[in-house]
């Protein structure tokens, strides 16, 4: 189990830095970092890449010419794991950024999903108003805590941690749907000790942490059942039925803290594990 960050904005890379970090990559990786124009998405996007095959080399002790990470057609990313996780059944991670922050997690057998959010105060409209056109995403409970949980700054924040664990909770399963979200209502006794009750069940099959990061970002973590996974993500877990003391003791495995790791730490991760920065493409 890893929790990783990368501040962004601590890394003012030169073209050529760039250029390297980019050619540590497979191409179609490659040209997912290069569609982007601005430079600052293409730092997120390279930074995401970055972390996934890091934190897959430094887990699982591969060299760099084994490591295969493919897409579900819904776009979750997944190590092709052929027989190189045999420890860890269902080895899965989950990456998310968004304004100074990439973070990835990853567990050994639960399903992760993880999302940041910048909390950015809207400018072209009022709080209330930005937030009337997300009301449909929320259960009525949660739309009443968010609209009286104070000043219209409150409301923002209180508004943004219930936004962060239901994308966790969507990016957890892969499904990447939006639609019925509000049917995903969360509880918590001052955002700790997070649940969630789906279709108005209380369900014991998750578990959600909600931390902040640090500059006004909040980032969370879903862990959950591997049988609850969309039907293409299910495909990619080697195992999604266990023995119910198997799974919870799974599910009830302590969260570990986000580590803060810089972009050189992960580009020395894949130079110690190949022997030239070029991957074959064949
Ligand atoms: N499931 C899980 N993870 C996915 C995914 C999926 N279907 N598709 C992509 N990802 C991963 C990728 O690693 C991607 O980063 P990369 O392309 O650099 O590798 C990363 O998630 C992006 O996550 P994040 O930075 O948090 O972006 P996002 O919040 O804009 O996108 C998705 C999240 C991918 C789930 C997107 O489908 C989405 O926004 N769906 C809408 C969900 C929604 O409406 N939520 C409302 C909450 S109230
Ligand atoms: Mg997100």
């Amino acid at each position: 189990m890893e929790r990783w960050v990368v501040d962004i904005s601590e890394w003012d890379p030169s073209p050529e830095d760039l250029t390297f970090s980019l050619s540590l990559l497979p191409p179609s990786d490659q040209s997912s970092v290069t569609r982007f124009v601005r430079v600052e998405d293409r730092k997120r996007a390279l930074v995401s890449r970055l972390l996934q095959y890091a934190l897959v080399l430094e887990v699982l002790a591969i060299p760099y010419h084994q490591l295969v990470i493919n897409r579900t057609l819904e776009g979750k990313p997944y190590l092709e794991c052929g027989d190189i996780c045999l420890d860890f059944p269902n080895f899965n991670f989950n990456v998310s950024h968004h304004g100074d922050y990439v973070a990835i997690a990853s567990e050994p057998l639960c399903l992760v999903g993880v999302d940041i959010v910048s909390i950015v105060i809207p400018q072209a409209e009022t709080v209330p108003e930005f937030l009337q056109s997300f009301s449909s995403y929320f259960s009525s409970f949660e739309w009443h805590n968010i609209c009286t949980a104070g000043t219209t700054h409150d409301m923002l924040i209180e508004f943004y941690r219930y936004w962060c664990l239901k994308e966790a909770f969507v990016k957890a399963t892969g499904s990447g749907l939006v639609d019925n979200l509000y049917k995903v209502e969360f509880h918590h006794s001052c955002w700790e000790n997070i649940s969630v009750n789906i279709e108005g069940k209380a369900t014991r099959e998750w578990r959600f942490w909600l931390l902040e990061l640090g500059k006004n970002h909040l980032v969370s973590v879903a862990r959950g059942h591997p049988k609850l996974a969309s039907a293409s993500y299910k495909r990619t877990l080697r195992q999604t039925e266990f023995d119910e003391k198997e799974y919870l003791a799974a599910l009830h495995l302590p969260n570990v803290g986000f580590v803060s790791r810089t972009v050189e730490q992960l580009i020395s991760s894949f130079t110690q594990r190949t022997s030239t920065a070029h991957r074959e493409v064949y």
